[in-house]
């Protein structure tokens, strides 16, 4: 089967090649998945720049954590799933996963199965990026009527945030720069903001919490009062939680995203009720993989990057 190999730390068009390996096969509590398509995250790029581990994300020469696709065969003890079963995970994540292949083994608790209304390349897309903003809202214990701030909407995460929020009945404002504010609107938002419009920002209201998906971004001073939950998915310097906290925030958390079959059902039920889309940016081959990960080094990406591996699943 073809399959993506890195040579060692770099650029993607120097680093990313093609390889002939055998498929692998599954063992207990795995399932083999010939794969339509995988979504990249930033994390994918960034791992690939420097090929060590980022703490406990465990960096692979045999890339990829984003799958759908469907049951090739299922190894010993699986009783959910069948051959043909459509089926879509966040493989393993923070260890090592190889999605990035024709087939990829897959542990059973990772996998749920894809829901009617989304495509192999919208499931394939959305796992890492809808299992994080799952995770921020209930890290910040979103619920019905609250106001929920989302910094960075039109991205990968931040669009599946606003709709995971807005399903979950809260009210959502929202960040992105002018030219994606009717899609962040469609996705649920009651409010957009240019994030580079201080005026604007600085008449953001009070919300009952923060989702923060863009490096080095505080909300508005304001829209933090006395017990508004700020999580970020970027980095949270000690300063930064302890600035948070003086302005009241509570919890101020960091979350890392985590594998699980069970959370990504719940996310293709909503998908099913149309609560949820998965906007696809940009799709790529899977020899076409330097381009697609330059395309999410940009920053500029709307919604999600997909790369298709075998095209007729
Ligand atoms: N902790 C975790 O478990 C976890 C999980 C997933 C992702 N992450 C991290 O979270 C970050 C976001 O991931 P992602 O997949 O959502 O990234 P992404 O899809 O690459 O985000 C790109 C989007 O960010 C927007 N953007 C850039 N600067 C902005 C700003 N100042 N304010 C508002 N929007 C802005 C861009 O819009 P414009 O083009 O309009 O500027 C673009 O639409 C990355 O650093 C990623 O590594 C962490």
């Amino acid at each position: 089967m073809r399959s993506v190999k890195y040579s060692g730390a770099g650029a993607a068009s120097e680093v990313i090649a093609l390889d002939d390996v055998a498929a692998p096969e599954p063992g207990e509590g795995e399932v083999l998945v010939k794969v339509g398509a995988v979504g990249l995250n930033p994390v994918d790029v960034k791992i690939r720049a420097a090929a060590h581990d980022f703490g406990v994300i465990r960096y692979s020469d045999r890339p990829g954590w984003d799958v759908a696709g469907v049951v090739a065969a299922v190894g010993p003890g699986v009783q959910r799933w069948a051959e043909g079963d459509r089926v879509f995970a966040l493989a393993a994540f923070p260890d090592a996963a190889h999605t990035l292949a024709e087939y990829a083994v897959v542990a059973d608790a990772d996998l749920a199965a894809v829901p009617d209304a989304w495509s192999t390349a919208e499931a394939g897309a959305a796992p890492l990026a809808a299992l994080t903003a799952w995770q921020a809202l209930e890290a910040a214990g979103v619920r019905e009527g609250q106001r929920v701030l989302v910094l960075g909407a039109a991205g990968g995460v931040g669009h599946l945030a606003v709709q995971l929020a807005h399903a979950r009945g809260a009210k959502v404002v929202a960040t992105a720069s002018p030219a994606k504010h009717d899609l962040v609107r469609d996705w649920g938002a009651a409010e957009v903001v240019d994030y580079r419009d201080d005026e604007a920002l600085a008449a953001v209201e009070p919300v009952d919490a923060v989702i923060i998906t863009v490096d080095d971004t505080l909300p508005p001073r304001q829209a933090v009062v006395d017990g508004t939950a700020v999580i970020t998915i970027t980095g949270l310097t000690e300063e930064v939680a302890q600035r948070l906290g003086s302005w009241g925030a509570s919890p101020v958390s960091r979350i890392l995203v985590k594998a699980d079959g069970a959370q990504l059902a719940r996310i293709a039920e909503l998908a099913d009720g149309g609560d949820v889309v998965v906007h696809l940016d940009s799709r790529f081959g899977l020899d076409e993989l330097a381009r697609a990960q330059e395309r999410v080094e940009s920053g500029r990406v709307t919604g999600k990057v997909v790369v298709i591996v075998v095209p007729e699943v």
